[in-house]
């Protein structure tokens, strides 16, 4: 009897090896025919890379959730998912933790792979690295992945050029979307603590905004007392505002995200500048926080849940600049001299914008200055 079973078992091993081996083979032949029939490569990534964190099925209970649009439906599903595998990696950027304090100030731009021309823009003009007034200034961009299959093998290939060429790329396996900023703003912190811990000052913008770096160093070195171990976070203040209820905006955030009717003050996520101190409160602070699919209200919604407050900066003009009458020059280098950042510049005015503030001969009378 159980001589028989095991004869049974044998035989019925051998033949799913076989059907296993017959199987692949087919496989192997099929791949052959392919290339030599179209004589392309097969992408890896036609497989969606899976970054092992699953779907929160009872997100589907959530009371009308198949009535949200997709994307709020997808931040439902994946709002637990905070760790993603890295791409591209700078991890000496700072010199590595224990000389990150020489990093003075670190600029942190938020971009996604299609945005190309502007990072090279940025690259040679306001966020070049360098030694000014004594101190250094770093730049990182941070990114996700855009489209899927080829597209999204071709955007990873730029990106990894250029961070050949430049290192300044950090780069996470997730979809770079408006709701995962909040995402993308928290890997970035993270990374931040293991390889820059001691960095004295951050700038935290986007890729499309024009920043006087002079200025900035300038006002962060005239803050007496904080080298980067105080509490420092200003840009332009936002306050007493809250979730967008209507379905069609943008910033669209439904009582299934967030019940409360008021947001904390906070910083408009175009550009701010923090402290090193202020970088690793608010990610400590993010461990027990939910994630809000709007960035620059989660980092208030950190900033007040560690008892601190964002303060106003006159010189962030992350809503444009008050240009008095329409017949003047609104790209007027004499009204960017004085500004520390102003947001939505093309790439092309921002060349043409960062040589002339530096003009020895650039004549600004009052009414031109801010
Ligand atoms: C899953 O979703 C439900 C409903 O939104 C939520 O209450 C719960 O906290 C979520 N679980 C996790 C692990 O995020
Ligand atoms: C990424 O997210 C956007 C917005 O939610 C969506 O339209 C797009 O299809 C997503 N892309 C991928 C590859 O999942
Ligand atoms: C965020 O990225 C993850 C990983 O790519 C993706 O599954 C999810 O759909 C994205 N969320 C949004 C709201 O785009
Ligand atoms: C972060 O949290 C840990 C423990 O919760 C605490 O020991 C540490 O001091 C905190 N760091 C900052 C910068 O708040």
């Amino acid at each position: 009897m159980r001589r028989k079973n095991f004869l049974m078992i044998a035989l019925l091993l051998t033949g799913v090896v076989c059907l296993v081996t017959f199987m692949n083979k087919n496989d192997f032949e099929n791949d052959v025919t392919l290339k030599s029939k179209d004589n392309l490569p097969r992408f890896e990534t036609l497989q969606p890379l899976s970054s092992g964190c699953q779907q929160n099925m009872s997100a589907y209970d959530v009371n009308g959730f198949s009535t949200l649009p997709n994307h709020i439906q997808d931040f439902l599903l994946y709002q637990h998912c905070r760790s993603f595998p890295m791409l591209l990696d700078v991890p000496n950027k700072c010199g590595g933790p224990q000389n990150s304090a020489d990093v003075f100030l670190l600029l942190v731009i938020k971009s996604s792979p299609e945005n190309y021309e502007r990072r090279e823009v940025l690259r040679k003009t306001w966020a070049k690295e360098k030694l000014h007034k004594g101190v250094w200034i770093r730049r990182v961009f941070i990114i996700g992945t855009s489209r899927t299959g080829f597209e999204k093998h071709r955007l990873n290939n730029l990106l990894k050029l250029e961070n050949s060429e430049n290192k300044d790329i950090l780069q996470w396996e997730f979809n770079d979307s408006f709701f995962n900023l909040t995402m993308k703003q928290i890997l970035f912190l993270e990374w931040m603590e293991r390889w820059c811990p001691h960095t004295r000052f951050l700038l935290n913008g986007d890729d499309d905004i024009f920043a006087n770096t002079f200025n900035m160093v300038e006002y962060l070195q005239g803050q007496k007392g904080n080298d980067g171990s105080k509490h420092l976070f200003t840009g332009h203040l936002i306050q007493n505002v809250g979730p967008i209820r209507h379905p069609s905006s943008k910033y669209f955030v439904p009582v299934q995200v967030q019940e409360s009717e008021s947001y904390p003050p906070y910083c408009g996520g175009g550009g701010f500048l923090l402290s090193g101190f202020t970088a690793k409160t608010i990610y400590n602070m993010s461990h027990s926080i939910d994630l809000l699919p709007i960035d620059d209200v989660y980092m208030g919604m950190c900033l007040q849940k560690a008892g601190l407050k964002p303060t106003s900066h006159l010189g962030v003009r992350t809503a444009g600049l008050l240009i008095p009458a329409a017949n003047v020059d609104k790209f007027h280098p004499c009204y960017y001299r004085e500004i520390i950042l102003v947001h939505r510049f093309p790439p092309h005015m921002i060349f043409v914008m960062w040589n002339e503030i530096q003009n020895p001969h650039l004549q600004c009378g009052r009414t031109k200055s801010l």
